[in-house]
């Protein structure tokens, strides 16, 4: 798919009627590996649930108006390893601490989205979810903080584009 367009056609997807196969999910994080991340320290982690026992035990984890939505669909969490992206011998290099560890996972996440939506798959960010839930379904160490829980899966709705911003709102030209 041309960028353009998987930009545009790209959505949040509540409803699914098939996971992606192991080789497809492999290929994906492959991509989504690509991102760049501070000094290329790669701190981010994703925990793949594929089995129907373990999505099934991800998605009891989810908040209650998560769970419905994450059915049919492999669920993927994605965390990143405090105190390494944007610190020098364990100290932290500016203000931001470990919010860089999370800009990287971010990035790697966009990227994900998009590899997903051009191998034929939709994807839906879930950032409401039991974070301690989490940890224990796949023994997440304590060096991780976790973020969202990402569905994904082949898509059983087409919702309409979300409004943006004026582009004026957000970004400041000089
Ligand atoms: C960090 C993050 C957390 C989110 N958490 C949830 C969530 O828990 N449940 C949900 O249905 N959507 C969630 N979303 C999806 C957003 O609502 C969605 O991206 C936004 O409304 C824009 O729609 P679009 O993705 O279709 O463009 C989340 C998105 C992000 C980036």
């Amino acid at each position: 798919m041309e960028f353009k367009e998987l930009i545009q056609v790209r959505r949040s997807v509540r409803a699914y009627d098939a996971e992606p196969s192991h080789e497809d999910l492999e290929q994906i994080l492959k991509e989504a590996q690509q991102a760049p991340s501070w000094k290329n320290s790669q701190t981010t982690r994703w925990y793949v649930a594929e089995s129907p026992e373990k999505r099934e035990e991800l998605r009891q984890a989810l908040h209650a108006a998560n769970q419905k939505k994450a059915v049919n669909a492999a669920l993927i969490v994605s965390t990143y390893v405090r105190n390494i992206a944007g610190f020098t011998n364990g100290n932290p290099d500016n203000e931001v601490g470990n919010g860089w560890g999370a800009y990287d996972l971010g990035l790697h996440d966009a990227y994900l989205l998009l590899a997903a939506k051009n191998a034929g798959f939709d994807t839906l960010i879930m950032g409401l979810r039991d974070g301690e839930k989490v940890r224990e379904v796949f023994s997440i160490p304590e060096e991780e903080e976790i973020l969202s829980v990402i569905a994904i899966g082949r898509g059983a709705e087409e919702p309409a584009m979300r409004p943006r911003k004026a582009l004026e709102e957000i970004a400041a030209f000089a």
